[in-house]
């Protein structure tokens, strides 16, 4: 296969543009802990987690360099922060002149070659001394079904089988470093799960752009200079007097300096051929139902000698699924005893 196009925007803003992302991400306020979205209206496995295939992943696996830890750490290590600074017409003030930053708008056609980009999201991700981001792909959209609609491991699936590219939604995704922590390098696979992978270091007024949905990637832990707080969903992280403060209701589990933390910017646009492309998703002429695509899917287990007799049950159907088509890079074999006797 030929390497996923990448493109490095070095600097992203400048000095100015980027001091006042910095302000802008302070000046927010409070980030929630990325707890799972379960608002998807049709219920399908509802017994899985939504990511069920990372999640399981980063367990067995132990992340990209296959460190061995208790399930409860990992799972402080990836509950991370996240806000939202723009959703569709919802933008946070300020927010706009990174939005439509002509740089994003001209790297995301070179990484799709099509002309016409829409930015539709800016999410605020913020990382804490000691967590990382397990290796993943991110949620695709296709023609009538997206997040909002059904599970996101489906999505997931349908995107890794390839039986549903016709429908599939191109989404550019930019990454914009801000700040000055150590650790925390973006891992990823640009020839795919089993390439080698590249590592970025998150560098001050940079960003990548790529195809996050289709290229596996994560984030390298965050230099640990500070004991990993047993960080939960519900938790908070704020900015406090000049820095940063983890919070579990009133209480105070952890204090950070501005450097300590890393600050990273999620911008992503869809991207289309030509307008026609773009009236026929606003037309839902052609949308993708829940019936077909499990239609679809089924047929292709049988054919590949997964399915014999009877489709299982939902979840059973799920995990199957997640197995055949869901094919993650494995972690570093030689890194493993190493990385494993330093954590
Ligand atoms: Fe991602």
């Amino acid at each position: 296969m030929t390497s996923a196009r990448v493109e490095i925007l070095d600097p992203l803003l400048g000095a100015e543009g980027a001091e006042a992302m910095l302000r802008l991400c302070e000046g927010f306020g409070g980030y929630g802990s990325y707890a799972e979205d379960k608002t998807n209206a049709v219920e399908l496995a509802p017994e899985l987690a939504q990511r069920h295939d990372a999640a399981v992943n980063f367990v067995r696996t132990g992340g990209r360099f296959g460190r061995r830890e208790d399930p409860r750490v990992l799972a402080a290590r990836t509950n991370y922060f996240r806000e939202t600074y723009a959703y569709d017409d919802d933008v946070h003030e300020g927010i706009s002149p990174f939005m439509h930053h002509e740089a994003f708008l001209d790297a995301a056609r070179r990484v799709h070659g099509r002309p016409l980009v829409v930015p539709n999201i800016v999410y605020a991700n913020l990382l804490v001394p000691g967590q990382e981001l397990s290796v993943h792909t991110d949620v695709p959209e296709f023609r009538g079904a997206n997040r909002k609609r059904l599970p996101q491991w489906l999505m997931v699936v349908m995107h890794h089988s390839g039986l549903f590219d016709a429908w599939r939604r191109r989404i550019a995704t930019g990454i914009a470093y801000f700040g000055r922590c150590e650790g925390g390098r973006l891992a990823y696979y640009p020839d795919g799960a089993e390439g080698a992978p590249r590592t970025l270091a998150a560098k001050h007024d940079t960003a990548a752009v790529l195809d996050t949905d289709s290229v596996f990637h994560g984030v390298d832990r965050v230099a640990e200079t500070k004991p990993l707080p047993p960080l939960r969903p519900g938790m908070r992280l704020l900015f406090e007097d000049g820095g940063w403060t983890v919070r579990d209701g009133e209480k105070a589990l952890a204090r950070y300096d501005r450097d300590e933390v890393r600050f990273s910017v999620s911008w992503k646009a869809y991207c289309y051929a030509d307008e026609a492309e773009q009236r026929l998703v606003e037309s839902h002429a052609d949308d993708l139902a829940l019936p077909g695509i499990l239609e679809r899917l089924e047929a292709d287990l049988r054919e590949r000698g997964r399915l014999a007799g009877e489709r299982p049950a939902d979840a059973d159907f799920a995990l199957l699924m997640i197995d055949e088509y869901v094919r993650f890079p494995q972690p570093e074999p030689a890194a493993a005893p190493a990385a494993a006797a330093s954590s």
